[in-house]
């Protein structure tokens, strides 16, 4: 018994110093690259091309997401420029229709073969919204009352399509996916979105318990988030 303990505990010192050894080498582009492609190995033809990061992911991951300022700027630059904006040049759509788009997280899976039904946002998954749905991710921050927040700014609700269009555009390597530039949203979708965040009459803004939870937290603008970013694990590529 006890030596079956000490064998244990042997084991288990050696997988630790081993982890300590890969951690401190770093894992390199090639096999990470490796990684990704023997994680989906029933993944269709046509989908390999999703596996491949673009310029701007690839630079996020030499740099750990946290690229010097020169090399942010032109990630934002370059991100900016594939927003595209409402023909009317209004931002602001149906918030009922946004608030079932924040729902859905339906489009983009191995199973979601329907093309005919939309593609969905899924911010529940990573926001809490409406206070009225109780179940929600917290990776993004909270955006309950987020209008009322803003003052419901007019001007402001494009800064807000223009995060929901292409997040990279605003807060360098954001973990938050690019809906519009990524064609996952429409534009009229996104509008959809900016209502259901910054209209008056949104459940966001306007349920009983829509008291802004945590003020400072949602007084954060997009483009003051890069700053609050703990400067962690940078490495020079
Ligand atoms: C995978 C997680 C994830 C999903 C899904 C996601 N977000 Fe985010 N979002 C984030 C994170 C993380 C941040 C904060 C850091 C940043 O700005 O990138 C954020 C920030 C934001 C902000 C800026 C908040 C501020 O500080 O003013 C808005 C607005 C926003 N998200 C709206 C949405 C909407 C609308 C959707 C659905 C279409 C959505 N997000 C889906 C992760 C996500």
């Amino acid at each position: 018994m006890r030596s079956v303990l000490i064998l244990a505990l042997i084991a288990q010192m050696s997988v630790a110093s081993l982890l300590r050894a890969e951690e401190s080498r770093g894992v390199n582009e090639q096999q990470m690259a490796r990684v990704l492609r023997q994680a989906f190995p029933s993944a269709p033809p046509e989908w390999r091309s999703r596996l491949v990061p673009d310029a701007t992911m690839a630079t996020c991951v030499l740099w750990d997401n946290q690229p010097p300022k020169d090399v942010a700027d032109a990630i934002k630059k370059r991100e900016a420029s594939r927003i595209r904006h409402p023909a009317d040049g209004n931002f602001m759509g149906d918030w009922r229709r946004g608030e079932v788009l924040a729902q859905s997280g339906y489009g983009l899976r191995f199973t979601d073969n329907d093309i005919k039904r939309p593609n969905g946002g899924n911010c529940y998954a990573c926001h809490e919204l409406s206070p009225d749905e109780v179940s929600f991710g917290t990776l993004g921050v909270s955006l309950k009352g987020y209008g009322r927040t803003h003052k419901f700014d007019p001007q402001y609700a494009r800064v807000v399509y223009e995060k929901i269009y292409n997040s990279q555009a605003v807060v360098t390597c954001s973990t938050m996916p690019r809906f519009g530039a990524n064609g996952i949203l429409s534009i009229d979708q996104i509008k959809d979105l900016v209502a259901l965040l910054m209209d008056p009459d949104s459940p966001v803004n306007k349920s009983a318990n829509a008291a802004p939870h945590g003020e400072a937290e949602n007084k954060a603008s997009p483009r003051g988030a890069d700053a609050k970013k703990p400067d962690v694990g940078r490495r020079q590529p």
